[in-house]
């Protein structure tokens, strides 16, 4: 390896495989090839604000045209200046305006089987009705609407309402607990909740409405409930502050135009938890954010007119918001929503739903995909998946074995895969392939959008040389950015623009290799320094996964007092083997396979990994149990404390 500056992480992982998209791919693509690509993304760096200026005339409705483009006093940013839009009047009036009232928007799948699909029309007419819903208890524009409901229309419903009267919706996943809602709904000051009975969950009803009422006892901002019947189980209404959803749409009308809004008109708050400490309210605003999701939509997923879409993420989650509701929405797409459990009734629920609708375009994520390795082929022979022509994955790196088999399993080696790499602040995709126009490496997310500007550099802010790898920032603007932290400008200023001044810190390393394709390391904090090189745990991590009785590992540092840190390895693995024996040969195979340097010291088999409610690895957690410390912070994204336990357990 040759010699380190500070900040510069080594590479130990080189992918030499190419996929070009086939070229009947190509011919039909949007964007045909990498020259086509490379003309736009020139076009666009040439002069991003004249680019975005374009885009925005082009792709959204403007009530009133905006007058400025781009105001930028770092940190703060503002869009299309003076214009007036509607992000729900993008995804649904603009249809029927053009005639396209009548195509399927959302194919629907609860978990026990029940379907149903809704028309733009159709759509349109629930929006107006429940927005009429939501102004008759008094929500107005700027009022702030937590949502925490399963993954039934309603919720998309119920955002797009929020969205039609300028009232700022907050998605909590409906998987946290009542004192992560307290603690989200207190931090936004929220007025008013909405939520259902309960959802159906491999099988069982849970209760939300219980979850909600403890919350609520809590969250003294919040007076007025909406509660949608969704699984008929018993709940306690409050008198005069819970109200049912199919009562008050019974009597709204279906007239309620689409509020004309500032550019600049918060549209949405997520909380994200962050590595440590209280979750951030991430702010994102009307016109920019809902361009961005359209037009990175339409670009990634190479859109057409005959795709049946389908995006498994929760729209609790930034995935859910910008590629079940507003991107496609806005686009016209016709977008299947499934409620449920990847493994109810069984392990190849996903399959069935794709071959049962004819699935053209899947999206999902890793750890959903290693599952399904873990499971089995056997699931997945089963099944008809001709239809597919395209993949997408995101949320983690995807290891270059479980790209393998999700190309050759699920893609049945004809469908490009789009390995999509953003964040909740950046409000839609950052880096990915274009299908049409770009081969993809297993495990790199390639090249960044038009418009999108990283940089790759060391502590001192200085551009790192190709082939090293260093923080991932992006350099200017771009409409789909953050505008700040709910209620806290220090904190964005502190958290994203300080250590690296003038550019975005996205808190990813990230290196570019010989030909320029990024691959993205991990997160800053999760870099393992030993003997004095920094390595990057996804590599360490794919070379674990390519063993074939691995199915899921995450590597950490432990202190050491020779090395700086040791490498501790956390394993579950796809068939039972000899423990001692499987230790020595997954040392071996990551030596051989990286180097010395790269083989853990330790190596633990656990059966499953702690994750957050998102399915990202914790492994700050895992940090600390390596290093025998007691955990700390925040662990209301713990998916699973028995892991947890298990683990601490085995140390003993
Ligand atoms: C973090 C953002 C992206 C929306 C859903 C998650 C990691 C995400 C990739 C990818 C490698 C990825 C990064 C990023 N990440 N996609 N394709 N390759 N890493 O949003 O919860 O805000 O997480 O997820 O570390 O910073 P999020």
């Amino acid at each position: 390896m040759s010699e380190q500056l500070e900040g510069e992480i080594d590479t130990v992982m080189i992918e030499q495989r190419l996929f070009p998209p086939t070229e009947q791919f190509s011919q039909q693509a949007r964007i045909k090839s990498l020259a086509e690509y490379q003309t736009l993304y020139d076009e666009a760096r040439r002069d991003p604000t004249k680019f975005w200026e374009t885009q925005a005339r082009e792709h959204l409705h403007w009530f009133t045209p905006f007058s400025e483009t781009l105001q930028w006093e770092a940190p703060f940013v503002k869009w299309f200046v003076g214009g007036k839009t509607n992000a729900s009047y993008n995804c649904l009036d603009a249809h029927i305006a053009a005639g396209r009232g009548d195509r399927t928007a959302i194919i629907w799948e609860g978990e026990p089987g029940d379907e149903r699909k809704l028309t733009y029309r159709q759509l349109h007419s629930e929006v107006c009705r429940f927005a009429n819903v939501l102004k008759s208890l008094g929500v107005q524009t700027g009022d702030v609407v937590s949502i925490y409901m399963p993954m039934t229309p309603e919720l998309a419903i119920a955002m797009l309402a929020c969205a039609r009267l300028g009232a700022v919706h907050s998605v909590i996943f409906a998987g946290f607990s009542a004192e992560a809602i307290a603690d989200r709904n207190h931090d936004a000051g929220a007025k008013i909740q909405l939520t259902s009975d309960g959802l159906y969950r491999r099988g069982k009803v849970l209760s939300l409405k219980e979850t909600v009422d403890q919350a609520l006892a809590k969250s003294p901002s919040v007076k007025k409930c909406i509660v949608l019947r969704r699984v008929g189980n018993d709940v306690s209404m409050q008198p005069g502050r819970d109200f049912w959803w199919h009562e008050l749409m019974e009597q709204a009308s279906d007239d309620c135009p689409a509020v004309p809004l500032d550019s600049e008109t918060p549209l949405f708050i997520l909380y994200t938890s962050g590595s440590t400490g209280k979750p951030k309210g991430i702010r994102h605003t009307t016109a920019g954010y809902n361009l961005y999701a359209r037009r990175t939509f339409e670009w990634v997923f190479d859109h057409r007119e005959d795709d049946i879409y389908w995006c498994t993420a929760d729209c609790g989650w930034i995935t859910g918001h910008s590629y079940v509701v507003y991107g496609p929405m806005t686009a016209g797409a016709t977008v299947l929503m499934y409620e449920g459990a990847p493994n109810f009734p069984a392990e190849d629920r996903f399959w069935d739903l794709i071959e049962k609708y004819r699935v053209t375009i899947l999206y999902t994520a890793p750890t959903a995909i290693r599952a399904f390795i873990k499971w089995g082929d056997h699931h997945v022979d089963k099944h008809d998946l001709s239809s597919l022509r395209l993949l997408g994955s995101v949320g983690e790196g995807i290891n270059p074995e479980a790209w393998m088999w999700y190309h050759t399993k699920i893609g049945g080696g004809r469908c490009p895969i789009v390995d999509t790499w953003w964040q909740t602040e950046t409000g839609g995709i950052m880096m990915s392939p274009l299908p049409g126009a770009i081969a993809t490496k297993p495990g790199s997310c390639t090249k960044p959008l038009p418009g999108v500007s990283p940089r790759i550099v060391d502590d001192n802010g200085h551009d790192v040389k190709r082939g090293r790898g260093g923080m991932l920032c992006i350099d200017y603007p771009w409409p789909g950015m953050l505008r700040g932290i709910w209620g806290d400008d220090q904190r964005y200023r502190d958290q994203y623009w300080t250590k690296v001044p003038g550019m975005y810190l996205t808190g990813d390393n990230a290196r570019q290799d010989s030909d320029d394709y990024y691959w993205i390391m991990g997160r800053i904090d999760d870099v393992i320094n030993v003997s004095g090189h920094r390595l990057s745990t996804i590599e360490v991590e794919s070379a674990l996964v390519s063993h074939p009785a691995v199915a899921e590992a995450a590597v950490v540092g432990k202190p050491d007092e020779i090395k700086g840190q040791a490498i501790t390895a956390f394993v579950t693995l796809r068939v039972e083997g000899e423990v001692e024996e499987l230790r020595q040969a997954l040392k071996m195979h990551v030596r051989k396979e990286i180097g010395a340097l790269a083989q853990p010291d330790d190596i633990r088999f656990t059966s499953a990994l702690p994750k957050t409610r998102s399915g990202k690895i914790m492994r700050r957690l895992l940090r600390d149990i390596a290093a025998g410390k007691e955990q700390v912070g925040d662990t209301t994204t713990l998916e699973d404390y028995t892991v947890l336990a298990r683990l601490r357990d085995d140390e003993d």
